[in-house]
């Protein structure tokens, strides 16, 4: 049983943002208000005076590398990433080995996540099988087995005809398509984004249209089949102007960018550090505009990180050869806090809403508004708290991370899940 005591509640879900105390019981929010007295035995009481208590953090974009890559991350290792993070569930993208493209692999995440995570799990399958674009999965079977959602992500759906009838099939089962928008062809596996930094570090450039184009194709077949996108990872001012535009033509389309694509810009590449590859590519400071303007009115609804963690074996190369990916779970909440809360660019209640009840509502999950009777699911933020990453501290098993050393200001100081507390900063 806990007590969080005067702490300032968040709930963008209710419209509430006041002081209350939140009592919890048995894994359920027993009472919310003004003032609780600890009046039960065993009850821990939590001061959180100064700190806001927030509906419980959902990352939909998590790559958790098990099974098949677990030197990288396990499903334990990346639930206490995200705990450690301040994310109370994390939905995790299928291209694992296997494939998450058939119910039994889904079964397995999801017996797994319920031993051995700490934090709830939600399996995505894929569109095709073995993420090749081809055959489609039964995305029925999968949606049975308990996926929330459908992607290819890591690759793209590059036949149109394939991506028609996936947007077609899911209505049935009433799951969003997640797109990883990238034009093969343009892009060519290239290093970073085409720009001027490219041209001068000599580096293959992924030209902002290999996003756009395919964005582009993904709204015209959402609109056609009338069902729901989500757009991954956006990364250029083309895309967000896509979005918004089909947006305010009715398109049900929603979409997510990550911390890594609105803090840094291509110029963190030029110090050749492996841990800034990732696709899509850090973009220029153009882009990084549009994302705030897309982040501020709306176009794009989520915050999400994109972990994708990596040994030193594909990192510790030379820039070409290196893999793409940033492992995030640990540093989501300080960059949002300082890059989009701290410079005005969202206020607390829409970074909140973009961190919680924005992904409960596409997913269609459980989650996302503090309610008496609900799930117990916290997020308890210090805004003011100072931080310096420090990959050695993290959770995760892996450490590719570009903001090694950066201060920030703000982040998660208590994460609990189903009533427990299931990480805490040491220094709340
Ligand atoms: O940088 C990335 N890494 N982008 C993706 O889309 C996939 C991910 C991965 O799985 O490593």
């Amino acid at each position: 049983m806990l007590l969080i005591k005067r702490g300032r509640i968040i709930d963008p879900a209710n419209r509430v943002d006041g002081v209350f105390d939140v009592l919890i019981k048995n894994g359920i929010i027993a009472r919310i208000a003004l003032t609780i007295e600890p009046e039960e035995q065993g009850l821990r009481v939590i001061d959180a005076e100064g700190k806001i208590v927030a509906p419980g953090f959902i990352d939909m974009h998590t790559h958790l590398r098990d099974p098949g890559q677990e030197s990288k991350e396990t499903i334990a290792s990346g639930c206490k990433a995200a705990a450690a993070g301040g994310f109370t569930a994390l939905a995790c993208m299928p291209n694992t080995g296997p494939v998450n493209d058939s119910p039994l692999i889904t079964g397995s995440i999801i017996s797994k996540a319920l031993r051995e995570g700490c934090v709830r799990v939600y399996p995505i399958g894929a569109i095709t099988r073995g993420l090749q674009g081809e055959a489609l999965t039964d995305i029925g079977a999968l949606k049975e087995a308990g996926v929330v959602a459908v992607s290819d992500d890591g690759e793209p759906v590059m036949n149109a005809e394939v991506m028609r009838r996936a947007l077609e099939y899911v209505t049935y089962f009433d799951l969003p398509v997640i797109s990883h928008c990238e034009d093969k062809n343009l892009s060519q596996n290239g290093d970073m984004h085409e720009g001027f930094i490219s041209t001068r570090l000599g580096l293959r450039g992924i030209p902002a249209a290999a996003e756009e184009v395919m964005v582009a194709r993904d709204l015209l077949l959402a609109k056609m089949t009338g069902s729901r996108i989500h757009i991954a990872h956006v990364s250029t001012a083309g895309s967000v102007d896509l979005i918004r535009t089909a947006k305010a033509k009715g398109v049900l389309v929603t979409a997510e960018a990550t911390p890594h694509h609105f803090s840094l810009t291509d110029e963190a590449v030029a110090s050749f550090d492996t841990s800034t590859k990732v696709n899509p590519p850090l973009r220029s400071q153009k882009h990084l505009d549009a994302l705030w303007e897309g982040l501020a009115d709306g176009t794009i609804d989520v915050i999400a990180t994109d972990h994708a963690p990596h040994g030193a074996k594909d990192k510790d190369v030379d820039y070409p050869s290196a893999a793409y990916g940033i492992a995030g779970l640990e540093t989501a909440v300080s960059l949002t806090l300082s890059k989009l809360v701290h410079t005005s660019i969202l206020t607390i209640e829409e970074a909140i809403a973009k961190l919680s009840l924005n992904p409960a509502r596409i997913l269609g999950i459980n989650g996302g508004s503090l309610n008496e009777g609900g799930d117990a699911d916290v997020t308890i933020l210090d805004l003011e708290k100072e931080v310096t990453i420090d990959p050695e501290n993290f959770r995760s098993k892996s450490r590719n991370t570009p903001f090694a050393g950066m201060r920030l200001t703000g982040g998660p100081v208590m994460t609990i899940v189903k009533g427990d507390v299931v990480w805490e900063s040491e220094s709340p």
